[in-house]
């Protein structure tokens, strides 16, 4: 990393030395009804809880502020669609008064303060007006991305037990209109427990059939209704439940409370993407995931700027020149994406051709995340952009970066396959499975030594004994992470994968056990075992090993058919679980464990150290076979 001028040494320090009086000048940021008895309370929750006893409303300080800060007038969303080749701007004032609009309509249908909302949408503006609408009541909302199935879907209704479940009548992929109230319905049938009512968007391309006193017109409840006032809440009291994938079938529902967030949020947007008030800022990814909660929605509004929602993909909507046409139309100011998407733009379009048709001179850094960045794809967006290219890591849990570049301190990353620094607010450290520190250049557990920062979650919904399991248990005073990684001798963290079942998948997390409970429940299989392999374009693919039950006669291929249709039915497209393939045996430890590590890394073509523990080397082998045919 270069170091000319950058104040990130001392802003660093200054969290070290006074992390209650960092996060109390952070705050500041925003507008409080009632001022924190404490910036932290350690007491309270699985590790203390940021600004307790704090009262505000999040809703409120990412619209209402701006209005009567004189920004009514101001882009705060611009919708553009790809897929239905529209673009929809809604100024400050015009996103307040609708969001206060759809407020009127959740509370009549019964919705207040700590009500669960679940929001099954598409990349639609309405999907971020209910979030925010839910936030003004002080309601908690759960959206779940749209390419789950009904059975994953199910699963977080049954969790998160909604009054309401706000949706649309169909997504947009290429090529295909997905029709959303079908999934929803059998969501809904599979799940215990039922919503009161649901309400519906209907989108031009399809009007879905409403079920008679249960659903209810997006259009017609919203005009109907009076705007809410926000309501104030404790900066405790939960603002939403994301869930993501865990090592189980079952998704861990992350919860984000309104204060800590806010600040964090507030805070980031300067610091590490250097925006100000007024600026473009294009997060390329989904509401649905952690990524487009805090920068599609949160951050960019609560820090007064212009936040670009994007309804398409980089590529074939309609060619690889679409990022830097949405770049060029809207001036966008920072870009933020995963790597995957630059993977595929790069492979339709290597010597970027299309880049040359537009203007992209507003935009001044590229940001990503969600999963390692390969160097080659870094070098060739640095090269083709001539920007800085900042890789930051973080997760659903943290909420905000872990590790970054930081523009807003003139920290700028020069290390392809570097996650950067650690953010003020986080102590990161690599320990060996044992919990011993490791120096500098080992490779080891990611940890954060406790507490959290404001923003990370203080729980999991309902579940805080689950929480302390997942995070806090393995490694004393540490949250853990999950990942692997090391920290160079310039304090440089690199983040090479994950050390649980976890895997990324064109950045999305998926658990690879989930893919594993719906092999094993199919009527031919024994056993299986599913690893992340890598792949040129998504970074991993799930590959699925499955042993067959004594007596099968089934062609192979057609159990393979099967078994992808199924995790397709049960998960979704989004698992895109193409590749199940039969094998004799699993390798397995001598107690009984399957080797999954093992098997990634012949499928991956690396050098295999047979493991002491195996209890027949000979597997390996066959294995190989399967996996690498040639
Ligand atoms: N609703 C329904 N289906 C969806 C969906 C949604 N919201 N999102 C994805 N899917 C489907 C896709 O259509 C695809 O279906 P298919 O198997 O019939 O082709 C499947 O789920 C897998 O999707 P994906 O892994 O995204 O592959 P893709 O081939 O459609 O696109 C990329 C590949 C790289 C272009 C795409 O993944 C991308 O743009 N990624 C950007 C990264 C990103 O947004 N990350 C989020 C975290 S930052
Ligand atoms: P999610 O919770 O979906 O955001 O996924 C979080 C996981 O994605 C992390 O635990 C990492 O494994 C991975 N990840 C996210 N950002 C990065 C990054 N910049 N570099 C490497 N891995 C990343």
């Amino acid at each position: 990393m270069s170091q000319i001028t950058s104040r990130y040494p001392e802003t660093y320090a200054g969290w070290q030395q006074d992390p209650e009086a960092y996060w109390a000048k952070a705050a500041e940021a925003l507008q409080w009804d009632r001022k924190w008895d404490r910036v932290f309370d350690p007491a309270l929750g699985n590790f203390g809880q940021w600004f307790a006893g704090g009262r505000l409303n999040t809703s409120f300080n990412a619209l209402d502020r701006h209005v009567a800060a004189g920004r009514a007038d101001q882009a705060a969303l611009i919708w553009d669609s790809a897929m239905e080749g529209r673009v929809e701007r809604f100024t400050y004032r015009e996103l307040r008064d609708r969001t206060a609009k759809f407020a009127g309509a959740l509370r009549v249908l019964g919705v207040g303060y700590g009500d669960r909302v679940v929001i099954y949408m598409p990349m639609v503006p309405e999907a971020a007006i209910a979030m925010l609408a839910c936030a003004r009541l002080g309601a908690i909302h759960s959206v779940v991305f749209g390419g789950f199935a009904s059975a994953e879907v199910a699963k977080r209704i049954e969790d998160a037990t909604p009054k309401v479940i706000v949706t649309a009548s169909c997504g947009l992929e290429p090529g295909r209109v997905i029709p959303y109230l079908p999934l929803l319905n059998g969501a809904i049938e599979i799940s215990a427990h039922k919503p009161d009512a649901c309400i519906v968007l209907q989108r031009r391309m399809l009007q879905a059939d409403l079920v008679p006193g249960r659903d209810h017109d997006f259009a017609i409840v919203e005009a109907a209704a009076s705007p809410a006032d926000p309501v104030s809440v404790l900066a405790t009291d939960p603002l939403y439940i994301l869930y993501t994938s865990g090592t189980t079938g079952k998704p861990k529902g992350i919860v984000r409370d309104n204060g800590g967030h806010a600040v964090a949020l507030v805070n980031s947007m300067p610091m590490i993407y250097g925006l100000n008030p007024g600026d473009v800022f294009w997060t390329a990814s989904d509401v649905g995931w952690v990524v487009g909660h805090s920068y599609i929605v949160y951050a960019p509004l609560l820090a007064g700027c212009t936040s670009v929602m994007y309804e398409g993909k980089p590529v074939g909507t309609p060619d690889a020149g679409a990022f830097w046409r949405v770049c060029a139309q809207h001036g966008v100011k920072v870009l933020f994406t995963a790597p995957t998407a630059f993977r595929a733009i790069r492979q339709q379009d290597p010597t970027a051709a299309e880049l040359a048709k537009y203007d992209i001179s507003k935009l001044e850094a590229l940001y990503l995340a969600g999963e390692r960045c390969d160097p080659p794809t870094a070098i060739w967006a640095n090269e083709i952009l001539g920007l800085p290219v900042v890789d930051h890591w973080w997760q659903t849990e943290t909420g905000w970066p872990i590790t970054a570049g930081f523009r807003g301190l003139g920290l700028f990353p020069a290390k392809p396959g570097s996650g950067g620094r650690p953010a003020p607010g986080y102590a990161v450290e690599v320990i060996d499975d044992e919990g011993q520190l490791l120096p500098s250049g080992h490779t080891g557990n990611l940890v954060i030594r406790m507490p959290m920062p404001p923003g990370a979650a203080p729980t999991l919904w309902h579940n805080a004994d689950g929480y302390h399991t997942a995070y806090m248990a393995d490694f004393a005073g540490y949250y853990r992470t999950g990942d692997a990684g090391m920290i160079d001798a310039d304090g440089d963290v690199s983040v090479m994968g994950r050390t649980d079942d976890i895997i990324n998948v064109a950045g999305h997390r998926l658990s690879t056990g989930a893919m594993e409970e719906v092999l094993a429940s199919h009527p031919a299989v024994a056993e299986c075992a599913v690893i992340g392999a890598y792949d040129q374009l998504k970074g991993q693919i799930p590959v699925g090993l499955v042993v067959l039950k004594a007596g099968i006669t089934t062609a192979h291929a057609e159990v393979s058919r099967e078994l992808v249709a199924l995790v397709r039915e049960r998960i979704g497209p989004v698992a895109a679980f193409k590749d199940a393939r039969v094998v004799l045996r699993l390798p397995k430890t001598r107690s009984g464990k399957i080797l999954r590590a093992t098997i990634r890394r012949i499928a991956d073509g690396e050098t295999v150290v047979v493991p002491p523990t195996i209890d027949d080397p000979a597997i390996l082998d066959e294995i190989g076979a399967v996996l690498r045919p040639d």
